[in-house]
Parts: structure tokens; sequence; C-alpha cells
């Protein structure tokens, strides 16, 4: 099966196996069936953030598993049920259209609400941590089912225990919300301000839909469309340096932007530092660094995954010889 159609960086291998997974008693089956007990197995949701480097010699289980189901409400919470494979955009319009705020900012992120966990999806001063209650998954060997609560997850910046201690054991099968009944708008992002003051909207009419629809034309103009150029979004996380770091780089660079994250940490934009180092537009064959947004790697047609990691490879030893920092992707390099 070729699973170009099935990854957003429409890089063409393929799988020996796949299954399709609607429900989740079909996906304990499935796990219990000694014919697949052995093969490797790859989850699937959207397929928006992995880049696969070699055809896929096992078992694909993409997660199809739909529904979003009120459980309960509060005087100020909302709680919602979605099954992993609800498409994580229509969950934030479904949202926004019922006045539930708490995702607005995480507008039009590709991918699946199962998915969305693993690596705590965020955007625009919001991370999914701020509106997860708790998830359900199933053990990949067992086929148990277990619920993770918040703590549980171990959430950080693009980080979850699933990518971490628990990598490749659980798979996710629908996720708890919950959404604020008064919302509090978070516009602390300069872009966000910027195109809220070009559309027209002040304080007296701030809404959860303006500021799902800034942060939408925000992505139009600046991400590449994943149905247009293959793309996993931003390709590496920002990285976290010392003050110390930061001072002298930016001695030398007066105009290194940084956001400090506590006492010591500075967080510094990986597609600044990618920029500088003369990538950005870079193009060789079919891999290339997108044009406006240089923390995105792009694949023009037939890039191969082998293609696109070389070119990493290469940002990755240019930005640490010009700025002695070391960048690490952020997407799921198979
Ligand atoms: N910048 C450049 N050149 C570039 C790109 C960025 O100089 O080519 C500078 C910008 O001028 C700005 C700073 O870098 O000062 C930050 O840029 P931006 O606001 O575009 O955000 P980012 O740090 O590059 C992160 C997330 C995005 C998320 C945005 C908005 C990561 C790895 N990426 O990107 O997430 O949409 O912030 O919150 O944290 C994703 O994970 O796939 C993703 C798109």
């Amino acid at each position: 099966v070729s699973l170009k159609p099935y990854n957003t960086f429409r890089i063409g291998a393929t799988t020996r196996y796949w299954v399709d997974i609607n429900h989740e008693e079909d996906l304990q089956t499935l796990l219990q069936l000694t014919e697949f007990a052995d093969s490797p197995k790859l989850i699937l949701g959207g397929g928006s953030n992995i880049l696969l480097c070699q055809n896929f010699d096992g078992l694909v289980i993409k997660m199809n598993i739909q529904g979003i189901e009120m459980l309960r409400e509060d005087d100020s919470h909302i709680y919602l049920k979605a099954g992993a494979g609800v498409n994580w955009h229509e969950l934030v319009q479904f949202c926004v259209q019922q006045g539930y705020a708490g995702m607005e900012n995480l507008s039009l992120i590709p991918g699946t609400v199962g998915a969305a966990p693993m690596q705590n999806i965020g955007a625009y001063g919001v991370e999914l941590e701020q509106v997860f209650e708790s998830l359900t998954a199933m053990h990949i060997v067992t086929g148990e089912k277990q619920t993770f609560n918040h703590s549980d997850c171990a959430f950080g910046y693009r980080e979850s225990i699933f990518k971490r201690e628990l990598k490749g054991q659980y798979i996710i099968t629908s996720v708890t919300f919950q959404l604020d009944k008064h919302p509090t708008f978070h516009t602390r992002y300069g872009a966000i301000q910027e195109t809220l003051s070009e559309m027209g909207i002040t304080d007296s009419n701030l809404s959860i839909k303006s500021i799902s629809e800034a942060v939408i034309r925000i992505r139009r103009s600046k991400l590449p469309d994943p149905a247009q150029i293959g793309n996993a979004g931003s390709f590496f996380k920002n990285p976290e340096i010392s003050k110390d770091q930061f001072e002298a780089i930016q001695n030398q660079y007066p105009t290194l932007p940084g956001y400090p994250i506590g006492d010591n940490i500075v967080k510094v934009p990986a597609g600044w530092l990618i920029e500088q180092a003369g990538w950005k537009g870079y193009r060789s064959g079919d891999a290339g660094v997108h044009a406006k947004q240089a923390l995105v790697l792009v694949n023009y047609g037939n890039a191969t995954g082998n293609e696109i990691i070389d070119l990493a490879k290469q940002i990755q030893e240019s930005v640490l010889a010009k700025f002695g920092i070391s960048i690490s992707p952020e997407v799921n390099v198979i």
C-alpha cells in the first residue's frame, strides 16, 4: 500500500500491511490477533508530523475513530470527548461555533485529535495541555484500555510521556477536553494583535471567533498548505539555550530574538537562525526550505525522505557552525 496520500510530506513510501480502525473494539481485536503480534506497527492519524525515510515492513494502523460527545458541564466548563480520528481543525471549529472557549488559538493545525497530545501541539500562545482533561489509550501489546489524566501525560514543549518513557507503547483512542464557558482571550502574540487590528477588531468586539479567524489568516499567509506543497509544519523545535549563551550570541547578532523561560533559559526561534544561515527559500531537487517560514521544510513533488533528512542535516550543521546552537527535529522521523 502506498503511504503517499497518508502523510502530509507526500513521501512515496509503502507499507506491507494496512488497517483502518473505526471503532475502539476493532483495535482491541486487532491487537489480540497472534498474526500481527510480532509485526512492527506504525500508528497514523493525519500523518502531519512524520517523515518516512524508508518503506515500512509492518502494519500501519490508521486511526479513524470519529465522534464528538458532550460528557458533562458545570458553571464554568464543558467537557467534550472526541474520537482519535476526528480532524483537529473540525473539532476547533465545532467549539468556536458552540462558544466553547480555549482552542481557538489552535485553529487550522493539521492532524487528528489522537495525535495532538503526543506532542502537545501548540500555537500562538496556547498549548493543547491547557484544554486537556484526560485521554484513553490502548496498550499496543495487551490491548488493555487505560485512562491518562493531565499529570500522567507529563506534557512539555512539544513533549509528552508518549514521546518519551511510553514511546511506542500506547495507542490513543479518544481525548476529553475541558473548555471554558467564559473565555480568556490569548492575544499577547504580536501577529495576532496586528491581524486583529487589520480585521477591525477591538477589545469591545473581540471574540473567540475573531481570534480563530486571525489565526487562520496568519497560518495561511506563512505556512504552506499541505494540499499544495508537501510539508509537516515546523521541522525543528525552537532550541532553549542558557541566558549567558543568548547574551553572547546577541552581542554578535543584535537582532537575535529570544523569549525567556524562567530565569536562566531563553527560547530562540529556529526559523530566525535558519534564515540567518542563508537557507530560507533554498531548494535542491524537490527538497526545500519554505520561502515564507524557514522552519518548514517542503517537498515540491518527488523528494524522498532521505533527501529531506540530508537537507535537515546540512541545516543543523550550518546553524551549529554559525551560532553554536544545535537544533533538533520536531517531526517524527521513521
Ligand atoms: N522568523 C524568522 N525567519 C523565519 C521564520 C521565523 O526570522 O523564516 C522569526 C520571526 O520573525 C519571529 C520568530 O522567528 O520573530 C517566530 O516565528 P513564528 O511566529 O513564525 O513562530 P515559530 O517560532 O517559527 C512556532 C511553532 C509553530 C507555531 C508558531 C506560532 C514550533 C516548533 N513551532 O513557530 O508551530 O505555529 O510558533 O505559535 O514551536 C508546528 O509545530 O508545526 C508549528 C507550525
